[in-house]
């Protein structure tokens, strides 16, 4: 069974090494370095509540996590949010990234927010995927915006209107 909860400040470690994982093997993520655990906390600290942190628990543990951000931060972006969802590799293909995903796109709605926003790099597939399995449609393709692992990066940009 697949709950979900709030982040609390005790899940930073898992957080942590999940996203640093992505960080040192995948494109999913355009950060070059693994961050810190003191980047992780200010990154935390730093969330509204409208910007939401959630976390999916499954076996016992936590398994994967999602969250808002603004999209933009000029003041008219205000209603418009870009959803972000990890599960952990060992997790993958059981429902967690669409039971997290469903939860935020229900969080965003309840909150007010106008569109929520996603997209990935064309190589991460998965990610596109799950996107599309909930309703997200593909707007555009930005050519080679990106630079990772020696590669020029296409990035997909994805729109759900809540
Ligand atoms: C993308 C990610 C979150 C999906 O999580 P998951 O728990 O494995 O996904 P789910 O099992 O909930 O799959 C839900 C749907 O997404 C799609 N999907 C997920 N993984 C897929 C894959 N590898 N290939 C194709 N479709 C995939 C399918 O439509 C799937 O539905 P189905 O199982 O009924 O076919 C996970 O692969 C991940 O953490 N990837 C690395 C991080 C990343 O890319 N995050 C997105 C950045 S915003």
């Amino acid at each position: 069974m697949i709950t979900i909860r709030p982040a609390v400040t005790a899940d930073l470690p898992f957080m942590a090494a999940v996203m640093n994982h992505y960080i040192e093997t995948s494109t999913c993520t355009f950060h070059l370095e693994p961050r810190s655990p003191e980047d992780y906390a200010a990154w935390f600290r730093d969330r509204s509540d409208a910007h939401p942190v959630i976390i999916a628990e499954s076996d016992g543990d936590a398994a994967g996590f999602a969250y808002l951000s603004p999209w933009r931060p000029r003041e008219a972006y205000r209603r418009s949010v870009e959803g972000s969802v990890y599960v952990r590799p060992d997790r993958h293909r059981r429902g967690i990234g669409r039971a997290l995903l469903a939860d935020l796109i229900e969080r965003a709605r309840s909150l007010g927010h106008r569109t929520l926003i996603g997209g990935a790099c064309t190589e991460a597939e998965a990610s596109l995927a799950l996107q599309r399995a909930l309703g997200f449609r593909t707007v555009g393709v930005l050519k080679e915006v990106g630079c990772k692992f020696g590669r020029w990066l296409d990035v997909e940009h994805t729109q759900l209107m809540l």
